[in-house]
């Protein structure tokens, strides 16, 4: 077994120091380390999507990378998108357009969403398919999920934007 070492990551807000073995994957420090497990693990071989998550802003897939590749930076994932007993309005658009069935694929979904409006909030289709082409669905066809994202959109605007610094508040 290797020796552990000691890492500080910031999730969603809160600063969590821990030892980790070295080849911790970050999905695993975040679901089995610090008990947050509204991300999923579907493959754990970079195809599904259901691990993704946001490290300093940046979706990954995070069964490839590893918790000590996070030390020092800032993950947002699914449980940080509600704020103050307030869904996001992609949650909320997801409910209303009926943008999941199982439910597996949709953190995942949500954070690769959450990316794509904070950096383009006016996103064509083909951006919005675009930008969940890494997150598999076998519940849905898509088609809700896109029409989701695109509601969201739209309410985020007439929120006046639910921004990244809100988001990380
Ligand atoms: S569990 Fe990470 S991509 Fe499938
Ligand atoms: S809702 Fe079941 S995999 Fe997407």
């Amino acid at each position: 077994m290797s020796a552990k070492v000691t890492i500080t990551v910031t999730v969603n807000g809160q600063s969590y120091q821990r030892e980790v073995e070295p080849r911790l994957l970050l999905v695993q420090f975040i679901r089995e380390t610090l008990a947050l497990t509204g991300t999923h693990i579907g493959c754990d071989t970079t195809y599904c999507g259901a691990c993704t998550l946001l490290l300093n802003n940046e979706p990954v897939k995070s069964c490839t990378v590893l918790a000590v590749q996070a030390d020092g930076g800032e993950v947002r994932t699914v449980e940080g998108l509600e704020k103050d007993g307030k869904l996001h309005p992609l949650q909320t658009a997801f409910s209303e357009h009926h943008g999941l069935q199982c439910g597996y694929c949709t953190p995942g979904m949500l954070m690769s969403g959450v990316y794509l409006l904070e950096n383009n909030p006016n996103p064509t289709a083909l951006e919005i398919k675009k930008g969940i082409q890494g997150n598999l669905c076998r519940c849905t066809g898509y088609k809700n999920i896109y029409a989701a994202i695109a509601d969201a959109a739209e309410k985020m605007k007439a929120e006046g934007g639910a921004t990244k610094q809100q988001a990380v508040a």
